[in-house]
């Protein structure tokens, strides 16, 4: 398509109007700066300050293509290809879930726990997707040895990409926590976090097409009749690999928070607590084995 003289104001308003029908006000204003740095390769902040400015034909093509995407529902963080996760910049595809606010404040808490402790830390991270929290860890706690696994190779593929962007070690491993394997066991762990899937297949219908057209089910349902399975599993392992006094810390169904509590009681954990999240959701179960 070929662009007329259309200015910065002027494509900041098209690209508003043309969500309207598909996005709320306020995620459309969410998706302004993103918008920005994807057309103009530039800051929202640097661009309104030249909105006067023709955009180019090449940021008017952008313009078109992004506006396309985001009407089809993909979301923004994949037609981009990259994410922001805390301080680390991640790529993200189809393969991946789409880091959420909530898993960060599940990493800043850890973070906050372990900040000021001097002690060798060796850490699982089950569930790893883009590497989101294995990564961020590592980088805000170099001293930390991470190994994260998910039973996603192509997951994997993706959170080892991650790594060498960032230039952070981590320990990877393509692993079914349903049935893991041996070496698994032989190995201890002062911590294990994970965000993992915990929501039941009968919410599908309620959700965003945005989430249930493109992004991966795995790291995402769990069986009606199953749905504390992912907890159920992690407390029982935590069992077998956490060192005296070892630590577990886990994103939270929100619905649920008591009942995976009690499931960490009835297997002899202690010091169990939920933390809620900004929204005041229970988002976060923290839980110790042994003294
Ligand atoms: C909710 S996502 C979390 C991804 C990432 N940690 C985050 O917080 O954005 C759950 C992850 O668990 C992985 N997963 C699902 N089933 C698994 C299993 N049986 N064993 C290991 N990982 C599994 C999925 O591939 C997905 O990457």
């Amino acid at each position: 398509m070929q662009k007329k003289f259309v200015k910065i104001h002027e494509s900041i308003q098209l690209f508003k109007q043309s969500l309207q029908s598909v996005y709320p006000d306020s995620e459309i204003e969410s998706l302004v700066p993103l918008m920005a740095e994807y057309v103009f390769r530039s800051s929202y902040f640097k661009i309104t300050l030249n909105k006067e400015k023709t955009i180019t034909q090449d940021e008017y093509n952008r313009l078109n293509y992004l506006m396309d995407e985001l009407k089809s529902g993909k979301p923004i963080q994949y037609i981009m290809g990259y994410t922001y996760f805390l301080d680390l910049k991640l790529k993200v595809n189809e393969h991946v879930l789409i880091p959420r606010p909530e898993t960060e404040e599940l990493v800043m808490e850890f973070i906050k726990q372990h900040k000021d402790n001097q002690e060798p830390l060796e850490i699982l991270d089950i569930g790893t997707g883009s590497g989101c929290i294995a990564l961020a860890i590592k980088k805000n706690l170099p001293r930390a040895y991470v190994h994260a696994i998910d039973v996603s190779a192509s997951a994997l593929a993706v959170a080892k990409e991650n790594a060498a962007i960032n230039q952070l070690d981590i320990e990877f491993t393509v692993d079914n926590i349903m049935n893991p394997g041996e070496y698994l066991l032989d190995r201890t762990y002062d911590c294990i976090i994970s965000n993992p899937p915990y929501i039941p297949d009968a919410e599908k219908s309620f959700m965003k097409p945005q989430v249930i057209d493109y992004e991966p089910h795995i790291a995402l349902f769990v069986p009606d009749d199953s749905q504390f399975l992912f907890y159920k599993k992690i407390a029982r392992l935590g069992k077998l690999i956490l060192i005296n006094g070892g630590s577990v810390l886990l994103e939270l169904n929100e619905f649920h928070y008591m009942e995976i509590c009690d499931i960490f009681l009835e297997l002899g954990y202690n010091h169990i607590n939920y933390l809620k999240d900004m929204q005041q959701k229970p988002r976060i179960l923290t839980a110790q084995y042994g003294c």
